[in-house]
């Protein structure tokens, strides 16, 4: 079939190839001039496992392409995927200029009638509110369907490739049908396709990944009151996830949720609920529990060396929002290091990939540091924010070396206490009793 993907970023591009790789013919699009012709020379744009290889091979058969013809694109595909971004705004709700933007083009460009997918997360009514303004100046008939995307950056080739789930939300049965026969390839390991109302599928995206989100502010605030308590929420855990009701899944204390999808999705349900009439306190809180969370290294390495940090230095490990990307969207390390160079400190940052993208955002305010260890050189303290595997088991004996004084702040609870102990580490992590060596 032929398929168009507006929009290539970390949804529109792992959509696009995937689909090309089941034998569909696929065009994306995209207005940013410098994806187009990094996507054009072969390149991937951004950091995804097993993107890059999936790009070039569906590329060099032919059936993958990339352009900045919107027309064009539109008047290519039966079926159009928008995969553009739905940011917050100030208030909560979510900006719906780019897929306003986009559905006016479709209208404008489409020559027969077509199906448009919002892939995009937005809100409930959304789809309704796209069909009509597409109808309304189209001069074919567009069926808008609403297919939320629920893979998770760094696996979301796999994802898209063995979903738990597949939504379709339909109010047209030959939209829905189509839209199915797109996602069988992906689904022959008997996982279900879901073909239910536009609005109910809007609402699982939200309702999803804001459960999730309220997971991690949920362990996060147990942690904070096991931390006042002398608790190791580690323990505590153990003894919550292994009932099965519960499970050990997004029950991590850490420096808070961040990335493109959680803080800004929450934000947008309690601004729908608000809008309904309906008071959401208990997501509310979610975020401004998250909020606070973003603060707690930062928190705690002021009650170590004090409110002014001038003089002092700061080595980052991990500044992506999460592992096994480069995306630094609301990322919880880039709130710990704004903070830190707001009181004084100088920074040295390292990740493995996602640099690139931090100096973007921070030019020379920061330094970076292709290794963990040299970033360490001259620095009060290590200050871990993202699990990366490579962080799991690094040399200790080196970290001792390079630090000014042997101090750990880990945001994400890798080592453990009674290892610290013995390698004389001042350790202080999330929800845990503080190692104290014993000449302090
Ligand atoms: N990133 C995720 O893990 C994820 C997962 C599920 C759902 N989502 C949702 O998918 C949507 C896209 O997220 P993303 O992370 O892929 O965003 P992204 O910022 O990586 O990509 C969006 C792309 O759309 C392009 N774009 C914007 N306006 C355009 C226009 N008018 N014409 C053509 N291209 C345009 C941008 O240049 C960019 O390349 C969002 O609504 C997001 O909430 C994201």
């Amino acid at each position: 079939m032929r398929l168009t993907v507006i929009g290539t970023g970390y949804v529109g591009l792992v959509t696009g190839a995937c689909l090309a790789d089941t034998g569909n013919e696929v065009v994306g699009v995209d207005k940013n001039p410098d994806k187009i012709s990094t996507l054009n020379r072969g390149e991937c744009p951004i950091y995804e496992p097993g993107l890059t290889e999936l790009l070039q091979a569906n590329m060099k058969s032919g059936r993958l392409r990339f352009s900045m013809d919107l027309a064009e694109g539109v008047r290519h595909g039966d079926v159009i995927f928008i995969a553009v971004g739905t940011p917050a705004r100030d208030d909560g709700s979510s900006d719906m200029t780019a897929v306003r933007g986009v559905a006016d083009e479709i209208a404008d460009h489409t020559d027969r009638p077509k199906i448009v997918v919002l892939k995009s997360t937005v809100p409930v009514g959304t789809g309704d509110e796209i069909e009509e303004r597409i109808n309304r100046r189209a001069k074919h008939r567009v069926c808008v369907v609403n297919n939320p995307e629920f893979l998770k950056e760094g696996t979301g080739v796999e994802d898209f490739f063995k979903p738990d789930r597949v939504v379709i939300g339909a109010e047209d049965p030959h939209a829905a049908s189509v839209i199915r026969e797109l996602h069988e390839p992906f689904v022959r390991n008997q996982r279900p396709i879901y073909i239910m109302h536009r609005k109910a599928a809007e609402m699982s995206k939200y309702a999803a990944n804001s459960y999730l989100a309220a997971r991690i502010s949920f362990i996060n605030q147990i942690a904070n009151i096991c931390d006042s308590l002398g608790i190791d929420v580690n323990e505590v855990r153990l003894g919550m996830g292994s009932d099965r009701r519960i499970g050990f899944q997004f029950l991590y204390p850490g420096a808070g949720y961040g990335g493109s999808c959680f803080p800004k999705d929450v934000q947008s349900l309690v601004h729908t609920a608000r809008r309904a009439g309906v008071q959401a306190d208990l997501l509310d809180s979610v975020h401004q529990v998250n909020e606070r969370q973003r603060e707690i290294l930062f928190r705690k390495i002021v009650s170590r060396f004090g409110g002014s940090l001038n003089d002092h230095c700061f080595a980052i490990w991990g500044v992506s929002f999460k592992p096994k990307t480069d995306d630094i969207r609301e990322a919880p390390a880039v709130t710990t290091i704004n903070k830190l160079l707001e009181a004084g400190a100088t920074v040295r940052a390292h990740d493995p990939i996602a640099l690139p993208n931090l100096r973007k955002l921070l030019g020379d305010r920061v330094t970076y540091h292709e290794s963990g260890y040299e970033a360490l050189d001259g620095a009060d303290a290590l200050v871990i924010v993202t699990e990366w595997n490579e962080f799991r088991s690094p040399t200790f004996e080196e970290i001792h070396r390079r630090l000014r004084q042997p101090v750990i702040f880990d945001g994400r609870n890798l080592y453990s206490l009674e290892t610290m102990r013995n390698l004389n580490f001042e350790y202080y992590s999330i929800g845990r009793p503080a190692v104290i060596p014993a000449r302090h």
